[in-house]
């Protein structure tokens, strides 16, 4: 059977895309909002998940997103959003946008191999290149879709005693079955009751339940939100353009993941295009991978990285400090040498990575195999005399005795002791009897008169330049393991 994953892909396939989604956004390039000098943003999929840490740029991006297109000529009832809406200018906020500030917009054609492109810029005060926009209903779901009418003080509060109840709309009986797998709650019943107080009007969501009912003041902040967000989603025309701000919001995380898999399944049905900014791995899991996207801002601008894992999010919204890829190695000589490995070869990688010792070379095996069977991402690295056994998640490392052994028997390691410390290697290890390699390193530092860490780093940096190409392509399966093994 198809899942609702692969039907969407399927939708948005080069041939189907526009027939499916219409002119739908490919590509943004945004210059001079709120200090992103340039940003291109490619569109692979009809929901494009921006994460990043705060500040990185995400509400900037989506909130120009939700200007691309003009105002449907049918349209009542709806007011488009501008640029101005979401930059306001004081004296409290002189520059939120360079004097060349403009935004390229990117749109499908009936022909996939030529896209629309619309760039909407300043010239004197005012903005231009609305008018070039194609047409299209855009939502921009903020922090107030749903905010608690008891907070704001609605007529169904402050008018409760003389509310009068007027018509009410119902919710199709599947969005009610959406609604309750996401939130966990059993409805039997959801609908909209209109409800007037004076001259006033307004609506008020109601669940039934248990045999009860209650209304959105005595809703959870999550459920109400939800109900909000999913009767937009459902009532607006279908191919609008939804941007969702951090949906996650007051989501437990089995609603978060359920939510994201919602989002799937109302694009295949109505063919939304979908923005969304999270900070929620659980949310960016169970999305594809054509849907994740990591802002950074960095020293030499801001970069987006496609395709991020969940695990890759964690990593860079815990600035390291979440390392899901686990790595079991023998010994902290094996430690240091793998981390330089990653480090001149992956350096992202490195970030999600925690290598462990695990003491032995059975220890090492078995402490990967082990945690892999609680659902871990764990692999193990031993030594090259070992040999690897890649299926099982098992690698090793270059060379064919112990990391010391290779690493301080290799002339350019030798080379550069003799050449910083004058050291003759070959003969300290005759002079010094060395049998256990695990001495080898503490021996050298001593006739160095230096510390270990010393030794041990200096002559890790200069093995693993010298071997360069097998450490990569170490590293490659490593991280290629890592990322199957993620789905
Ligand atoms: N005038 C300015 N010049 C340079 N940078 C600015 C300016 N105004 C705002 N910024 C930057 O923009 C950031 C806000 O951008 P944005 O709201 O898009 O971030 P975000 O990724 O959505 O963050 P969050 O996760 O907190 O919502 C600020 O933290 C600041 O670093
Ligand atoms: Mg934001």
């Amino acid at each position: 059977m198809t899942t609702s994953v692969e039907k969407l892909a399927q939708q948005f396939t080069e041939k189907n895309r526009y027939a499916n989604f219409g002119p739908c956004l490919r590509k943004i390039v945004v210059h001079g909002f709120r200090g992103l000098q340039e940003l291109h943003v490619h569109v692979e999929h009809p929901i494009t998940a921006i994460s990043g840490i705060n500040g990185a740029g995400k509400s900037t991006l989506v909130q120009l997103v939700s200007c691309a297109y003009r105002k449907p000529t049918t349209a009542v009832d709806y007011k488009r959003q501008y640029v101005k809406n979401f930059f306001p200018v004081s004296p409290a906020d002189p520059t939120p946008i360079l004097t060349d500030a403009r935004i390229t917009y990117s749109y499908e054609t009936d022909d996939y191999r030529r896209h629309q492109e619309v760039t909407v810029s300043r010239v004197n005060s005012a903005w231009s290149g609305y008018k070039r926009q194609p047409e299209r209903y855009c939502y921009y779901i903020g922090f107030t879709v749903y905010i608690p009418k008891v907070e704001r003080r609605d007529l169904s509060v402050y008018g409760g005693a003389s509310l009068k109840m007027n018509e009410r709309r119902e919710l199709d009986p599947f969005i009610v079955s959406q609604m309750a797998r996401i939130i966990g709650l059993d409805y039997q019943e959801v609908s909209f009751q209109g409800v007037s107080h004076k001259d006033k009007k307004s609506e008020i969501g109601i669940a039934s339940r248990l045999g009860s009912s209650y209304s959105e003041n005595n809703m959870g902040f999550g459920e109400g939100r939800v109900l909000y967000t999913i009767d937009l989603l459902e009532k607006s025309p279908e191919q609008s353009l939804f941007v969702l701000e951090e949906p996650e919001t007051s989501l437990h995380e089995s609603a978060q993941r359920e939510f994201a898999r919602y989002l799937i399944d109302v694009c295949v049905r109505r063919h939304h295009q979908i923005f969304l900014t999270t900070h929620s791995s659980v949310m960016l899991a169970e999305l594809p991978a054509s849907s994740r996207k990591l802002i950074m801002r960095t020293q030499d601008g801001v970069l987006v990285e496609d395709r991020i894992s969940a695990t890759q999010l964690r990593s860079a919204l815990s600035d390291g400090w979440v390392r899901d890829y686990i790595v079991f190695v023998e010994d902290e000589f094996a430690k240091c040498m793998l981390t330089e490995a990653i480090r001149v070869s992956d350096r992202q990688l490195l970030r999600q990575v925690a290598i462990h010792e695990a003491g032995d070379v059975d220890a090492v095996r078995k402490a990967a195999i082990l945690l892999r069977k609680v659902g871990k991402l764990a692999i193990a690295v031993r030594d090259g005399d070992i040999g690897d056994s890649i299926s099982e998640g098992i690698f090793s490392f270059p060379g064919c005795s112990a990391p010391e052994k290779v690493v301080f028997s290799h002339s350019d390691v030798k080379a550069l002791l003799k050449q910083k410390y004058d050291l003759d290697v070959d003969w300290l290890m005759r002079k010094n009897n060395i049998e256990d390699h695990h001495q080898i390193t503490a021996m050298l530092a001593h006739e160095a008169d230096t510390v270990l860490e010393v030794v041990r780093t200096v002559s890790i940096e200069c093995y693993v330049s010298a071997n360069l190409t097998e450490f990569k392509n170490l590293i490659r399966q490593i991280s290629n393991f890592f990322q199957r093994a993620q789905g």
